[in-house]
């Protein structure tokens, strides 16, 4: 299946459980993991052919997504002697497509660069659209840059080595776009039998039908607010809450699709308690994460701290925070000018 996304500059594909064989006539510059590499290099490998393949691993965890990483591979890749012509490829999850195409994009001013994610989380969502970064002192994903990859591969067989944990994060960003977008989805989500999905065992069809589903959604969204002005921000529903709770937890407690489902309950709580979300709509959301193993609480030390640290937010300007809410199941909206009181009262619930 190819799902294509629209830009009016830099179109590409998105192929799912389409990878065959990948013919460059120029220098390729792979980025891993050695986790990733010790499951699925091998296999990578007999799918690509180019005039020289070099291979650079950074450690695994979102922990080490920042400017010291980031160096070490500029310097892989000088010391590889890339030329601007040169490819490289990320070969890994969310942290792995951040870092890959925030070093692609600033290497001798940008370099061609193309996803392959191997978790469902960057399936599903990190992989695709464009956003690159990594994060720092003062919070996540606060530097970074907009640049498309050439073309995305999503293979079901690299998610099939993937524990309960990680699919599960992967499934947060699903159950994201769903709340946002399309009450159906959301449907299709209760129906998926959550123990055969976890121990992946439900088979290639149900992961297949996620990504796809997601990326269509994804493509739309892009196409038509590929910059993040609009629409796009609705993609960050539950993410200003899991920021805080990932930068205070030092990227070190949780997946990111764990702090997101944990951003979800808190912005849903938010949004209850503004009268836009039901108690029975928040409960059905809160039983839907449950079922799939999610955190949806986290202990907020210091609440005046964890406010102040939403100013930190990419959505936030003029000193005024924007929270991304869901009005009703399917259906998401930007809000504006909450009151300080109504976000504590929220606060306090998780204190
Ligand atoms: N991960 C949210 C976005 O790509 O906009």
């Amino acid at each position: 299946m190819q799902i294509d996304i629209n830009l009016k500059e830099n179109a590409y594909k998105v192929y799912v459980d389409e990878l065959k064989n990948l013919e460059f006539d120029t220098k390729v510059f792979i980025l891993s993991n050695p986790k990733i590499l010790g499951l699925h290099l091998k296999s990578l490998l007999l799918k690509i052919k180019a005039k020289e393949v070099f291979i650079a691993t950074v450690k695994d965890g979102e922990e080490y997504k920042n400017l010291n990483t980031i160096e070490e591979i500029l310097n892989q890749m000088f010391n590889s002697k890339l030329d601007r012509k040169s490819v490289l490829i990320s070969f890994g999850g969310g942290v792995i497509s951040d870092m890959g195409g925030f070093a692609a994009s600033i290497y001798q001013r940008g370099i061609d660069f193309i996803n392959i994610p191997t978790t469902l989380l960057a399936c599903v969502d990190a992989a695709v659209g464009g956003k690159t970064g990594i994060n720092n002192a003062f919070g996540k994903n606060l530097i970074g840059t907009f640049y498309q990859p050439k073309a995305v591969y999503c293979q079901s067989e690299f998610l099939r080595t993937l524990s309960a944990r990680e699919l599960a994060a992967g499934m947060a960003e699903f159950i994201k776009m769903a709340i946002m977008f399309d009450k159906n989805l959301l449907e299709f989500i209760e129906s998926i039998d959550a123990k055969a999905f976890l121990s992946a065992s439900c088979g290639d069809e149900i992961l297949t039908k996620i990504i796809a589903k997601s990326i269509e959604l994804k493509a739309r969204v892009v196409e038509n607010d590929e910059k993040e002005s609009g629409v796009r921000m609705l993609l960050n529903y539950g993410h200003t809450f899991a920021h805080v709770i990932e930068n205070f937890t030092e990227y070190k407690t949780y997946l990111h699709g764990e702090a997101v489902a944990i951003g979800m309950n808190m912005a849903n709580c938010l949004a209850c308690n503004l009268g836009f979300l039901s108690q029975e709509e928040c409960k059905k959301i809160e039983q839907i994460l449950l079922k799939f193993n999610l955190p949806i609480s986290y202990k907020i030390a210091n609440i005046d701290e964890f406010y102040q640290a939403f100013f930190r937010d990419k959505k936030s300007y003029n000193s005024k925070i924007n929270f991304i809410l869901p009005s009703q199941l399917g259906k998401g909206f930007i809000k504006e000018d909450i009151s300080k009181e109504i976000i504590l009262k929220t606060l306090k619930v998780f204190a």
